[in-house]
């Protein structure tokens, strides 16, 4: 396959200065009213605990039957560890296109399957940055044609305890992440409604070992540093510093590839998540969690919502949704991303992804950010962060009028 991959190394970017996932647990307040109407109760057979999602997602891959005679309908944006399961398994994969609110283009993908003579074996459908999509037709669709659906669940709060609204309903099996939404050391989720369809996937527990260094990683990571009061006053020094000089944009490549990508391992393949990071999801406060990210992810749009080339791709957040990052549009990633690298915002982007002739997915890979609205933020973090988004994208570029 052909891939697009941005090369940072030249640029020599700093570590970011807030942490992009929840580094810090947020206790529940005993005031608050739990969210009841959300949760939901199924018992462990409908569930299987990996490592990261991109395991769950590649026995989801196997559960139906995917092989090097079989094709996988994967999004045209994507991260890569989407596609890694299937090349592991040695899978075709055939992108379709996407809208620009990310929902799947119907229209196009039926164009698509008319020119797959490949037995199609799976959808992955996503539901982007916490924003849940309604599936129900793609599911109809998935059904007419014994494609099995499978519902990307990893930017949604979807656990054992506890589904968003109107996610995980409609795939034959709903994978999940909640490593992104707490603060462990790991965590993937292989979910189905049938459990007996989970009936051969099995796990092998960690080492103690291995519980040790993920409970070491998680107070680690805790002792992030924090920007001082201070900091947003030097933002526009370095950014005049940054501006004054020619800038090293990093090189932007295309590479063939068939195999996964380095951050696919074998190894962790059938290996069970930390009991560590369960117990941690398992005792957190759903509604805290939720409220504080969406007051954080408010707080983006608020800060963004005059500012120049720039655009939020959701605005408006849909009531009862825990918003996983806050997509940003920008219009001219050079120099405007490099800046914010250097100067340490935390930013998500994905700048490696299989080609399609999607333009969404062309246009998104170097012009969407994704940036963290979780809840371990504190006010001064996210001060600091829109200060620098602010002030970035107002800053004269020179021989730009
Ligand atoms: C939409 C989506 N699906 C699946 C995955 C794989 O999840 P994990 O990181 O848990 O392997 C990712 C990874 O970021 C993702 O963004």
């Amino acid at each position: 396959m052909k891939f697009f991959r941005f090369d940072p190394s030249p640029c020599a970017y700093p570590k970011p200065r807030v942490s992009l996932l929840p580094n810090a647990p947020v206790l529940p307040s005993p005031l608050r009213r739990r969210s009841r109407a959300s949760e939901h109760r199924q018992t462990a057979r409908h569930f299987r605990h990996f490592t990261r999602g991109r395991y769950a997602l590649g026995e989801a891959y196997q559960l139906v039957g995917l092989d090097p005679r079989g094709v996988l309908l994967a999004p045209a944006y994507h991260c890569v560890t989407m596609l890694d399961p299937a090349l592991a398994l040695g899978a075709r994969i055939h992108l379709y296109p996407l809208k620009a609110d990310l929902s799947p283009d119907q229209v196009a993908l039926d164009e698509l399957l008319s020119r797959i003579r490949e037995p199609v074996k799976a959808l992955l459908a996503t539901h982007y940055f916490g924003i849940v999509q309604d599936f129900s037709r793609l599911r109809e669709w998935c059904e007419d044609r014994q494609i099995a659906l499978i519902e990307d669940c990893s930017h949604v709060l979807f656990t054992e305890n506890y589904g968003a609204a109107g996610s995980g309903i409609h795939g034959r099996f709903v994978v999940s992440s909640p490593y992104k939404f707490f603060p462990c050391d790991d965590g993937g989720l292989l979910y189905a409604s049938d459990a007996h369809l989970l009936d051969t996937a099995h796990t092998r527990p960690a080492t103690l070992v291995e519980e040790f260094r993920g409970i070491k990683h998680v107070m680690e990571r805790s002792r992030d540093t924090r920007p001082a009061a201070g900091d947003i006053a030097l933002i526009d020094s370095r950014l005049d510093l940054m501006s004054a000089n020619p800038a090293v944009f990093g090189n932007d490549e295309i590479i063939e590839r068939s195999a996964p990508s380095s951050l696919f391992a074998g190894g962790a393949v059938a290996k069970a998540s930390l009991r560590s990071s369960r117990f941690v999801v398992a005792h957190s406060s759903v509604d805290e969690n939720i409220q504080r990210r969406r007051e954080n992810y408010q707080h983006w749009v608020r800060a963004t919502a005059g500012v120049p080339n720039c655009q939020a791709l959701f605005p408006v957040l849909p009531a009862d949704c825990a918003p996983y990052m806050f997509p940003l549009h920008i219009d001219r990633p050079d120099p405007h991303f490099h800046w914010l690298k250097h100067l340490g915002v935390p930013i998500w982007r994905w700048d490696e992804m299989a080609d399609s002739s999607c333009g969404i997915a062309r246009d998104y890979r170097l012009h969407l950010l994704h940036l963290p609205c979780h809840q371990a933020l504190t006010n001064g973090q996210m001060d600091w962060m829109t200060a620098a988004l602010d002030k970035t994208l107002r800053h004269a570029i020179k021989g730009v009028h």
